[in-house]
Parts: C-alpha cells; structure tokens; sequence
C-alpha cells in the first residue's frame, strides 16, 4: 500500500512516499522556507502559505520519480491536518483533498505531533514501543508516554514557551539570525563555563512541566545590563541560556523515565539536533542504564515521511480508515491526547 505523506503545517513542505506493506520509505522531498523568513525574524505566516502553493507540485513530481511511480500508484493520500498555521495547513489538505478526489483515492489527516512522536520509527535503529518521547520543537515541548500506536499519554509540557521559541527569542535578543536554535547554539561554543548562573525555570515543581519565558526575560535583563555587549558577553549568555535549557530538560526527562518505569527515552522536534542536549541526555541517561534514541537530524525536524509513516501506522492498527471525503477542514489547534483510542 503506498501511502503519500503531505507536510504543510508550518515553514517547511515536505511529500513522502512510504510503502506500508513493505514497511519501507520509498522516497522523500523537502523544501525549507528559512532563507524566506529570515530577513523578517521568524515565520510570516501568509508567506509561508503562497511558498507552500509554489513548492508542492515540484515536490510530488520529485518523489515520484524518485520512487520511480505514477499518481495512480498511490493507494492513500495522508496530510498534516493540524495542528500549526491555519493557511499553510490548508495548502497542504487542499492539495491533499484536490489529488484524492481527481484519482479516486482515499484521503487521511494525520496530527502533526504524532509524526514526531513516530517519526523515530524510520531510523536506522529505530525504538521499540513503549517509550518516553521528549518531543522539542519551535510550537511544543511536552514529554509524552508512548505506549503503542494511538496511545499517547502526556506527562508534561511547557505552560508558556516552547524550548525552540526560548532559543528563537534568545537568540533575537543577542542580535543573532533566524531560527535561533543552531545559532545560539554555535555562539554558545565560546563561551566561557560558569561565568553566568540563568534560573533553572520548575526545576524543582515535583511535575513534569516546563516554563521557558522567564529564562527568556533573565537574558533580556542581561542583555539590558551590559551596556555595551561585547562578543564574549553575548557567547556567555548564550552558553548560560543553553546550560539552562539543557539543565531542565535532561532532568525532567530522567524524571520521566522514573515515573513510568521506562528504559527508553526518544528525542524528536527541532531543539532535539542540539548537541549539548544530545551529549547531556546521553550521559544522564546512560547513568539509568537506560537507552536514549535520537532519530537522524532529518526525521528531527518536519518532513512528508513521518505523516506517511503516521497515516500508515493508523491504517494498520485499525485505528482509521481514510476515507472518499473530499470535504474539509483544518485542526490548527488539536490536542494530542484526544487521538488515545
Ligand atoms: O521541529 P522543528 O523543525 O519545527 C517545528 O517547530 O515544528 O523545530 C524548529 C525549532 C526552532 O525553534 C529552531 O530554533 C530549533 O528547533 N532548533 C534548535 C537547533 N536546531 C533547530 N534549537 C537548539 N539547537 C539546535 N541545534
Ligand atoms: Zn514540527
């Protein structure tokens, strides 16, 4: 069964085509938006629209060559549904529906989150179920209990910013590019250890929730007492943000292992490929004797292949059927936890 995943939710566009019998990915196509968006700081919600119109039927072309088949082969036609921006989301349903209805095929929406959250799944070394998903991206940071397909417990998530919203607006503050992540992330190398403290935001709440925009405020105040930053200054705030980042995040996921006796703890969204998060959790979760699984940087971040993938996974629990419906509507707001069967 071929299944063509459409990703659309927000900055990125991204086609897969995934065969749900053999379990293999076929081909996958992306194109990123972030050259578009920097110049203005961030994602401009209308652009990304009109960039996604553009982008979509070059990107079906290129998987279909790729994968060396014809529109007609594909059996099932399977699109981020939501959530995430309202008009990029119907760029990608609408092409979804449009395909569906002109070839007679089936059409299915998946959750955006829970193609991160399955994503791992196409790795080379891919987790079994059950396992803890720490899940870090620019919209969430939640920490999930995923016990098989369509059974997703969260655990815990940040009640203001996202971790990758804490670094986009960090890095915004030191005069840094958009996105933020990799670019705080580089500055962070020089700086100096210890030589700024950032508060740790609910280190010690007892739960598993985060809360990043005080963090974001201590680097204003920062920022706003060294008159004239100079280069170092802003490599130390940046080291000292990504410390405390890196700090909660770690404990609260070790937390979380605790708590549901698990030994396996994957790491998907976007703040996922950073390297001092990835050498922190390593270590703390090799101390547990436990595993620590994170996807190759391209299943981290949104592509075509996880909807596909996530679509397929349904299908085949039973859980959902795509269906001959070629009305629609988009989700940009849907909670996870209303998908548990
Ligand atoms: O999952 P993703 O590609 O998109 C969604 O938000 O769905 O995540 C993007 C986020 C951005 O906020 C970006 O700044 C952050 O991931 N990011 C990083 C790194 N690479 C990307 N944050 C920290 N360190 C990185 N190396
Ligand atoms: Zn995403």
């Amino acid at each position: 069964m071929l299944v063509l995943g459409i990703e659309s939710s927000c900055d990125e566009t991204g086609f897969a085509l995934y065969d749900g019998v053999g379990k293999r990915l076929l081909a996958h196509a992306l194109h990123s938006q972030i050259d578009m968006h920097r110049a203005y700081g961030g994602v401009v919600p209308e652009l990304a629209s009109r960039d996604h119109i553009r982008r979509a039927l070059p990107l079906l072309e290129q998987v279909l060559g790729d994968a060396g088949c014809g529109k007609n082969d594909i059996d099932v036609i399977a699109h981020t549904r939501g959530p995430g921006l309202a008009g990029a989301l119907l760029v990608g349903s609408g092409i979804a529906h449009a395909l569906g209805f002109a070839l007679g095929k089936p059409v299915i929406g998946v959750h955006h989150l829970e193609g991160h959250l399955l994503s791992p799944l196409l790795s080379q070394d891919p987790p079994e179920f059950p396992f803890v998903a720490l899940l870090v991206s620019g919209g969430h940071t939640q920490l999930m209990h995923v016990k098989r397909v369509g059974q997703y417990e969260l655990l815990g998530e940040t009640l203001d910013d996202a971790a990758g919203e804490a670094f986009d607006k960090t890095a915004k503050l030191l005069g840094l590019d958009y996105p933020g992540g990799p670019a705080v992330a580089r500055l962070a190398e020089f700086g100096t250890p210890g030589a700024l403290q950032l508060p740790r935001p609910m280190r010690h709440s007892g739960n598993l929730d985060f809360s990043f925009s005080g963090l974001k405020t201590a680097v204003l105040t920062e920022v706003r007492k060294q008159t004239n930053l100079c280069e170092q200054g802003r490599a130390d705030i940046a080291l000292a943000f990504q410390d405390a980042i890196v700090d909660v995040l770690a404990l609260k996921s070790m937390a979380a292992l605790k708590a549901t006796r698990e030994h396996r703890l994957v790491v998907s969204g976007g703040v996922g490929a950073n390297s001092a998060l990835r050498k922190r959790l390593q270590a703390d979760v090799t101390k547990r004797g436990a595993r620590v699984y994170f996807p190759e940087l391209q299943w981290c971040t949104d592509n075509g292949a996880m909807i596909a993938l996530a679509a397929s996974m349904r299908m085949a629990a039973g859980i959902e059927r795509a269906a001959h419906d070629y009305s629609f509507t988009v989700k940009p707001r849907w909670d996870l936890g209303s998908l548990t069967t």
